[in-house]
């Protein structure tokens, strides 16, 4: 059959026009947020029932043609590129909330639901669901199951994991399976939905997915506090844990914060200049535990861990507050930044860091590192800088070659390469130096069990072989 007469099979099984194939269609849905990869999917399909993504999903095992699922495209790690003839099967049209149950506070979503919509739908109903980053506002529930999405909540909430009740999934063979039944307890062997979480689209499609909620915070409350080095972060961290229960604990550094101030929409926290910014949040449910967070910050500073430091008095401050950090990855998105996204636990961080940072700074003397992250978790995100003279691609061949070193680093601290961000194509190639070979056998096993022809996702999270 030729590819034109197979394409015209894929009509049939969707609503009329929900096949696309003209060029900026491709463009638009054959990438993430990465961009390194020039997209180059055969065609774009809008499933609108489970019963067409097991349609289709069936007509790409007859006739062997790769599928690409797509959420909404904010993702950093290449996992949603289409870039050789898939066809990309994107969820846009499958958006909806199906139903929400009160007594167990959850709610059924379809996966094209965007995180921010479902996190409304919370707030409608006086909960909250607390899983949010900086694209929340474009990223789909379905991408966040596949990516296990974390952000600036997980020291207090945890991943995306930790929310999803229940999944429906359509695996490789187009079976559907319908995984926990949204139970909190259950006790019946494998937990084959944790399997799906995470896979990046290699296993199946989650074709809807039960999420929980929790109550709504009270009274949120930040503090963005600066610090003299890297190290006195760690001893910030400590005693605020031992005071208050944190729902967030982020670091950005002062290259981070000089990019942000210079956009002109945010403002400055406080008039001190300092190498390093802690920004952590709490319920300042009563006004003990406000007092109790403005007592831990004046011992930080009679210690010497902060120098200057500010708390938010009203919701428009918090949101001020926040922007320092919500907007980095956007605003430095201008310079192409080299992204790693690597975590170690708690403990390890400020080792780990100097150790990267000499590895940085001997091999890219000339480039602007900004670091950011959550450091609450031990998640650390590092952003070298394009030079405005230098070529993407040589830029990224330079970034490449001290890759090595900097997964040694995290080899040797029993480190993550792929915190939050995934392993995608961007990591594969590297993921020996966090799964040993046993763990990848086990994984490319698991794999065949659902995907026996090969068709789900190919190329990401292994590497072709
Ligand atoms: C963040 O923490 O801002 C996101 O993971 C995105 C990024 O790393 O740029
Ligand atoms: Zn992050």
């Amino acid at each position: 059959m030729t590819q034109s007469v197979v394409i015209d099979e894929l009509m049939t099984l969707v609503d009329p026009g929900k096949v696309l194939t003209d060029p900026a269609s491709l463009d638009a849905y054959g990438k993430d947020w990465t961009k390194h990869y020039p997209p180059a999917p055969s065609a774009i399909v809008f499933p609108k029932t489970i019963d067409q993504v097991q349609a289709i999903v069936r007509w790409a095992n007859r006739h062997k043609v790769a599928l690409v699922p797509s959420g909404g495209r904010t993702g950093l790690s290449g996992a949603a590129v289409a870039a050789h003839g898939e066809v990309v099967v994107a969820f846009d049209y499958m958006n909806q909330i199906l139903a929400f149950n009160e007594f167990d506070r959850t709610v059924v979503c379809q996966p094209g639901v965007v995180t921010r919509q479902l996190q409304q739908f919370a707030e409608d109903q006086g909960l909250y669901y607390p899983v949010d980053f900086a694209s929340s506002g474009s990223s789909q529930i379905g991408g966040n199951i596949g990516t296990n999405a974390g952000g600036i909540k997980v020291i207090r909430y945890g991943m995306t994991r930790n929310w999803v009740a229940g999944l429906k999934v359509v695996t490789g063979k187009g079976e559907l399976l319908e995984l926990n039944k949204d139970l909190i307890k259950n006790a019946t062997g494998y937990d084959l939905r944790q399997l799906f979480i995470g896979a990046e689209g290699t296993l199946g499609f989650v074709v809807e997915a039960t999420m929980r909620l929790d109550r709504a915070p009270r009274n949120l409350t930040a503090m963005v506090l600066g610090t003299p080095d890297f190290d006195a972060i760690m001893p910030v961290l400590h005693a605020f844990q031992g005071k208050l229960d944190l729902t967030a604990f982020e670091f950005f550094s002062d290259k981070g914060l000089a990019r942000i101030l210079a956009r002109g929409d945010v403002p400055a926290p406080f008039g001190t200049d300092c190498p390093f910014y802690a920004l952590l949040e709490f319920e300042a449910s009563t006004e003990e535990v406000a007092n109790e967070a403005l007592a831990t910050f004046e011992h930080c500073v009679e210690q010497g861990w902060v120098l200057d430091g500010v708390m938010s008095q009203s919701d428009t401050q918090l949101k001020n507050l926040w922007k320092l950090r919500e907007y980095l990855s956007e605003t430095i998105s201008h310079w192409t930044p080299y992204k790693n996204d690597i975590s170690v636990t708690v403990s390890k961080v400020p080792a780990f860091l100097r150790d990267i940072d000499a590895i940085v700074g001997e091999h890219y003397p000339d480039y602007e590192v900004v670091w950011y992250g959550h450091i609450g978790d031990g998640n650390l995100h590092l952003n070298i800088l394009k030079p405005d003279h230098m070529s993407k691609d040589d830029f990224f061949a330079s970034c490449a070659k001290v890759n090595k070193w900097v997964f040694e680093i995290v080899e040797r601290y029993s480190g993550s390469i792929s915190a939050e961000h995934g392993v995608g194509m961007t990591k594969r190639d590297y993921l020996g130096y966090s799964r040993s070979p046993e763990e990848i056998a086990c994984m490319k096993a698991i794999k065949a069990v659902f995907d026996p022809n090969g068709i789900m996702n190919p190329g990401k999270i292994f590497a072709p072989e």
